[in-house]
């Protein structure tokens, strides 16, 4: 399938040039979020899922309006009027300490 071999094969810049990583915690780069888009995989949905921008520690909040402006740079299609894809609780992360004693106070135990 394209959309996996787009993921495994990492975009080669050119020589002497470091790549620009857009999505840190996912650690992808500029060029590859660019060919995915060429590649048709033209919403922040189907980047997200060839890449898995936004799927990282921060959920998104680092790089998904960058590759946002990407693909109106690349499509024409205003960020304005791109869908934003969907966040999965919890939006931000939580120590399973925390989940740990929430789950205490409920059973009533100290
Ligand atoms: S920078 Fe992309 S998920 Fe955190």
């Amino acid at each position: 399938m394209a959309v996996a071999k787009a993921r495994k094969k990492r975009v080669r810049t050119r020589e002497g040039s470091s790549p620009t990583v857009v999505c840190r915690c996912e650690e992808v780069t500029e060029e590859e979020i660019r060919q995915v888009i060429r590649e048709g995989h033209d919403t922040l949905e189907a980047v997200k899922r060839v890449l898995r921008t936004g799927m990282g520690h921060c959920q998104g909040r680092g790089c998904l309006r960058t590759i946002a402006r990407m693909i109106e740079q690349e499509t024409g299609r205003p960020v304005a009027e791109q869908r934003w894809p969907r966040s999965r609780p919890p939006l931000k992360p939580l120590p399973l300490g925390m989940l740990g004693e929430t789950a205490r106070r409920v059973k009533g135990e100290r």
